[in-house]
């Protein structure tokens, strides 16, 4: 087969390997609506041609047969020592440098979509990497990774082992980013890319998303926007540090790597492994950062959740409630309270543990997973029967990758924990807490066992909240040997998901939180294993409002654990009216973290309809696409979104108030995402206003809903003493016709 007729091939699809045996060319990696193009001619470097809107037969030849500047797709250092690069290596005769060639391109059908791999061998060195795109059936998202193959007789040393590498053209291209803290996770940032480097890293060690995320997009036609605009989205699948770079040099291209954080963290790698980089997610949609999200959201539920597809129950979780003070009988009484209001499960947090020492506090008893009988006469068995008789299903709080100095565990197993040699282990929260050494087999197994445990003997416990409130303090492990210290953070995180690999084994159907301080483990690294995470320990209403725009951006609302807590707020003190925490709880994974004791009937009642009328929106709001209308960062003093039923049948409509002044002008929020043809009928859900809306029960067709939005009162009509300063509405549409 001659070159041209090879490249015609490749223009449908991904060239047929029979084809690139004989001269390897254009690797074509397509999704229903994207292209990823590169040319993996034998012999030469593989080079990176066009990633963006899907590109039709005739333009594939085009693009491929007219690419100015050559652009390595997967950048290694030593040749060329001027630019950034994706990978560095020292060979064993202590040569840095790598000079690679494509060998081949292997193509395979998994279950669920495609797999392609370019292999690359260096041209003297017995060293091999590959590069690695998987696509999925029905989903816009392209994954790469690399992997580094030593077939040499010693071992090599990786500086450098990025997961990918993206150029982006040069123009007028603004980044998307979150940064924040414990309380204030997922915060937006936006800017455009200027010369010079701009780097987000974790160097955390165990969660990685408080201060930064490793979730990218990049708007091509400058400033950000929401429903238009070629925009790209790439998200790290990592759970440990990393390491995202973006160059802006002399040339026409931004540079961006993703990858694990090399910093102290040089991998030697012995003869015959392979070292797999973590994969990269990648998406492209024309339809601004919402179709990215949307992109990501779809790909997130079916593929990388534990059971994304599954509507989530209504929940009571204890924390906030009582904190350490658990005991039976409040146990029981909280579960009675919330299903009196129709909530499906309760999970009991910290507190209930401890053999010598008694969890009382957060400076002892980590890893001594015995139930603390002075607190639970009757054990687990005893609440599982209080649950029963409430009927509501059970779930417990553990964080069994840690520690205390002031424990059994620690005492009988010093170690077990992380920390160097002829040096004090550094303590973390409660002044005690320590990090268990999940790169040692035997924590590993420690880990698995609590969880065994717990579920074995009570198979009936439906879920999991697994918290992490401690970062790596100092490096050191006291299993790796003297010269693999520099693989502490990497084979934490191995341990880690293999360990998660066992227990989603044995019990693939119990769900499970990812908890760490709050929103420390969004990542779609440790998603495979968990069902949601805990979006931030800050539950005020109004700064989840921020919270959660920010995280829906990479992460679908079905994982975003969304509570209704108590006023005045624990975290912000702040004091904000019921109907404005549930209507904002509601667009997530509806919650509630309060001690219902402490409410009155009247707010119970308020509760209750709500989570009525949230199971008969659920599936819209965990399953639906997003749609962000208005932002709070646009501060314009209130903020929008919706969700929209995959049939646009049924839509989700929030509004929330996020300042107040008397007569202000608030802009009037179209809506999105809906079918212009259809007709829509409106119902207000939580309503406490005296008279309807005026629009309520009326039909409006999505054309004018799009083109126009509703009016949203400034307040709500309610009687004199039950006025505050907050407003809020969320809106039912159902096809009318
Ligand atoms: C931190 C978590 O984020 C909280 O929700 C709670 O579970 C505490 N840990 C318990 O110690």
């Amino acid at each position: 087969m001659n070159r041209k007729s090879c490249t015609r091939l490749a223009a449908s699809a991904i060239l047929a390997s029979a084809c690139l045996a004989a001269s390897a060319e254009i690797v074509n990696v397509s999704t229903a609506n994207t292209t990823l193009l590169l040319d993996a001619t034998d012999g030469a470097p593989l080079r990176f041609l066009y990633y963006g809107e899907k590109l039709p037969a005739s333009d594939v030849t085009g693009v491929a047969e007219s690419a100015s500047t050559p652009l390595d797709a997967y950048p290694v250092y030593g040749m060329t020592a001027l630019r950034e690069t994706a990978m560095s290596v020292t060979h064993p005769d202590g040569n840095m440098t790598l000079d690679m060639a494509v060998t081949g391109v292997e193509r395979k059908n998994t279950d669920n979509g495609e797999e392609t791999v370019v292999k690359m061998t260096d041209k003297y060195y017995p060293f091999d990497i590959n590069i690695c795109y998987r696509t999925y059936k029905g989903s816009d998202v392209i994954e790469t990774w690399a992997e580094a193959v030593n077939r040499g007789k010693a071992a090599v040393t990786l500086g450098e082992f990025a997961s990918a590498y993206l150029p982006i053209r040069y123009g007028n291209v603004h980044m998307t980013s979150f940064y924040g803290a414990w309380g204030n996770e997922s915060r937006v940032e936006e800017a455009p890319l200027v010369h010079g480097m701009k780097v987000i890293k974790n160097k955390d060690g165990v969660r990685n998303t408080h201060t930064a995320q490793p979730n990218v997009m990049f708007s091509l036609d400058g400033m950000p926007s929401e429903n238009s605009g070629r925009t790209i989205g790439a998200a790290l699948c990592y759970g440990g540090n990393y390491r995202l770079r973006v160059d802006t040099d002399e040339s026409n291209f931004h540079h961006f790597f993703a990858g694990i954080n090399e910093d102290n963290s040089a991998y030697k790698l012995a003869k015959g492994q392979t070292f797999t980089t973590p994969a990269l997610a990648l998406t492209y949609s024309d339809e601004g950062k919402g179709g990215v999200s949307r992109n990501f959201h779809r790909w997130a539920r079916k593929y990388k959740i534990a059971h994304g597809e599954k509507l989530r129950k209504v929940l009571l979780n204890s924390w906030e409630g009582v904190y350490f003070d658990i005991n039976e009988q409040g146990m029981a009484d909280m579960m009675a309270d919330i299903a009196s209001m129709g909530g499906e499960l309760f999970v009991m947090d910290d507190g209930w543990f401890g053999g010598k020492y008694k969890r009382n506090n957060d400076t002892c008893a980590l890893g001594d997973w015995t139930v603390d009988t002075t607190k639970l006469p009757k054990g687990i068995g005893g609440l599982l029967d209080s649950a029963k008789k409430a009927g509501v299903k059970f779930g417990i709080w553990i964080e069994p990758e840690m520690t205390n100095s002031k424990s059994e565990l620690y005492e009988q197993h010093p170690e077990y924990i992380i920390k160097p040699t002829n040096r004090e282990p550094m303590h973390g929260r409660g002044g005690t807490q320590l990090v268990l050494d999940l790169a040692n087999p035997k924590v590993q197994d420690i880990v698995f066992h609590i969880v065994d445990t717990l579920l074995t003997n009570y198979p009936e416990i439906d879920y999991i909240k697994w918290d992490a409130n401690a970062p790596v303090m100092n490096h050191g492990s006291q299993y790796l040997t003297a010269d693999n210290q520099s693989h502490l953070f990497i084979e934490y995180h191995r341990g880690l998901q293999k360990t998660l690999g066992r227990i989603r084994a044995k019990y693939p159907d119990v769900t499970i939180q990812a908890c760490a301080s709050g929103g420390g483990r969004a990542n779609y690294g440790l998603l495979p294993w968990f069902d949601e995470i805990w979006v931030s320990d800050n539950t005020d209403a109004l700064q989840r409002v921020y919270l959660q725009w920010g995280t829906s951006h990479f992460f679908p609302s079905v994982i975003m654990a969304s509570h209704i807590s108590a006023a005045p707020n624990h975290q912000t003190f702040r004091t904000i009216p019921l109907k404005y925490r549930i209507d904002v709880a509601m667009s997530g994974r509806l919650g509630m973290e309060i001690q219902p004791k402490n409410m009155t009937e009247d707010e119970k009642t308020l509760c209750k309809n709500a989570i009525e009328q949230y199971k008969s929106i659920r599936a819209v709001v965990q399953q639906g696409d997003i749609y962000r209308l208005l932002s709070p960062y646009d501060r314009k003093g209130a903020a929008s979104m919706m969700y929209v039923s995959p049939e646009k049948d049924r839509a989700v409509y929030y509004w929330w108030k996020t300042e107040t002044f008397v007569n202000q002008q608030l802009p009037r929020v179209p809506m999105a995402g809906l079918d212009p043809d259809k007709n829509y009928r409106v119902t207000e859900l939580n309503r406490i206003d005296n008279r309807p809306l005026s629009y309520e029960g009326k039909i409006f067709s999505g054309r004018y809903l799009m083109a126009n939005g509703l009016e949203m009162p400034l307040d709500h009509n309610v009687d004199h003493h039950k006025r505050n300063d907050y407003a809020s509405r969320v809106l039912l549409l159902e096809q009318a016709d």
